[in-house]
């Protein structure tokens, strides 16, 4: 039997034949992106016949488009098979979407996932080498990618950043650290960087492929925070520009995405593309939401057509802020040639204000940030920003700094950037070793079952298999004592560790 698969599509996988030609913006498509973005255009016509109620799915979401059940919270909601395309279609769809964005990001390989730069990182790692590999690694690498480790066996090689004194903040890793791991470790397979750093320190990316490629591995990137890169002139070129071979980048961060929206981009040729596909579904949702894939799809068409635009006014709002922040005695912003530019990094040393009570006030005047310790304030600014908005928020940060001024001090580096880990274990036999819980100070001495990071910025100070130092253990109580988040710990108090039992 045949079967005429494209009469039982939705879309017919092909998206521009469908879209309507109109002269006034559709106010749900204010900048007119459908034409260039399917997944959008797509999840614009599944809402339009949702929303009044015309259909009736005898699919999921179990919500079944209602709102008279759980309310507001599922509007909008759309599966990405079912609802986007019928479920034999959607992959077209989703590939066309996936192909547009690794033109835009000169890749040959894309995949959108709804999981976040997590699953990203995760993915790369499981499709770079095989259990018992050794990997160039950056210590100061988010929690996520210390998991896919684990996922996927391999040992890290770690490399350190080079610190910044004054600041008491990570710079970049120097190529020659890389060149000295990948001559210790010639059987390492690859090298796997976080570029920009969480507080937008930057490298030599190109010297880092270089490194790497002539050692005969790839050059791995997580770009988390940096999919607005490569869009201005004035902006650092993004990964895959640079010369890595895949990049991981979160569209919920620097764009205009739904949250858990991501890309992960490679350039295929020391990496498999089977492989990577494969690595990539291990652990993504079968049922993707197509409304953050359709955001993502919609943020690339944007960045594609008004990119330029959009990070001109980015780069002006922050300079202008850094600008009004310097003219605050005792206060800093991390800045100069190691640093991205549309970065806003707020140093508050100089003051003696404490990072802790100055988030506080922001949080009550409805401006959350989104990291704040005793000595840094980093508010994420991006392209949806617009330079009234981001002078507000500098004038009541600037008065929060007032409110809560003190003796100056010196910065002190954060225990997440100055980690000098001794791994005992491979993270992932720590991982699944037996373990056993005991009170904190017995643990020192012990390998640690599991993985602390204070959040954010989410880089462990313990992870699974390293030597649990009091050095480790007094950094952490400091955090907490502090009032910060110390998370992914079975007992966030600190008063009790795992650690591998035996
Ligand atoms: C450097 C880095 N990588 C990856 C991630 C994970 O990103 P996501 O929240 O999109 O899963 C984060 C999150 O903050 C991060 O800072």
């Amino acid at each position: 039997m045949t079967v005429d698969c494209r009469q039982a599509s939705t879309s017919g996988g092909v998206q521009t034949s469908r879209m309507p030609d109109r002269e006034i913006p559709d106010p749900r498509d204010p900048r007119g992106l459908r034409a260039d973005a399917p997944l959008l255009d797509a999840w614009l016509r599944f809402t339009e016949r949702a929303q009044p109620g015309e259909l009736t799915p005898m699919s999921v979401p179990g919500h079944k488009q209602r709102q008279d059940l759980v309310g507001p919270v599922v509007a909008g909601d759309a599966p990405l098979y079912g609802g986007l395309d019928t479920i034999k279609h959607a992959d077209v769809l989703r590939a066309e979407g996936e192909a547009r964005a690794a033109r835009l990001w000169g890749a040959d390989w894309c995949r959108f996932s709804v999981a976040g730069s997590t699953h990203g990182n995760q993915a790369l790692a499981l499709a770079v080498g095989s259990p018992g590999q050794e990997i160039i690694v950056t210590r100061i690498l988010h929690r996520s990618l210390l998991l896919g480790l684990v996922l996927a066996g391999l040992r890290p090689v770690w490399v350190r950043p080079e610190m910044d004194p004054a600041s008491g903040l990570p710079g970049a890793v120097a190529v020659d650290t890389v060149r000295a791991a990948l001559e210790a470790h010639p059987r390492a397979c690859a090298v796997f960087l976080g570029e920009p750093s969480y507080v937008g320190t930057i490298g030599d990316l190109a010297g880092h492929a270089a490194a790497a490629h002539e050692a005969g591995v790839p050059l791995v990137v997580d770009a988390a925070w940096a999919a607005h890169l490569g869009f201005h002139p004035d902006l650092p070129p993004h990964a895959i520009a640079a010369g890595a071979d895949a990049m991981v980048t979160s569209a919920h961060k620097a764009l205009p995405a739904y949250t858990q929206g991501a890309l992960v981009l490679a350039r295929t040729g020391r990496l498999d593309p089977a492989r990577l596909d494969r690595a990539f579904e291990a652990t993504h949702t079968t049922s993707p939401t197509g409304s953050i894939m359709a955001s993502i799809d919609a943020a690339r068409a944007l960045l594609a057509r008004d990119g330029k635009d959009l990070c001109a006014r980015l780069l002006r709002a922050v300079a202008a802020a850094k600008q009004r922040l310097r003219q605050v005695p005792g206060l800093g912003v991390l800045d100069g040639p190691g640093v991205e530019s549309a970065k806003l990094v707020v140093l508050l040393a100089g003051t003696g204000a404490h990072g802790i009570a100055v988030e506080a006030d922001l949080i009550a005047a409805g401006m959350p940030v989104e990291m704040a310790d005793r000595d840094t304030v980093v508010p994420i600014v991006t392209i949806a920003d617009d330079e009234d908005q981001v002078a507000a928020f500098t004038q009541t940060l600037v008065a929060a700094v007032e409110r809560h001024r003190g003796p100056p001090r010196h910065p002190a580096p954060a225990a997440a950037w100055t980690v000098v880990p001794e791994t005992v274990l491979a993270p992932r036999e720590a991982f699944f070793a037996p373990n056993k819980t005991v009170p904190a100070d017995a643990a020192v001495g012990r390998v640690s079952a599991e993985l602390i990071a204070p959040y954010p910025p989410g880089v462990p100070v313990l992870a699974p298999g390293e030597l649990i130092t009091a050095t480790a253990l007094n950094a952490l109580r400091e955090v907490r004592a502090d009032g910060g988040r110390i998370a992914y710990a079975a007992d966030p108090t600190l008063a009790t560790l795992q650690v591998v039992a035996g």
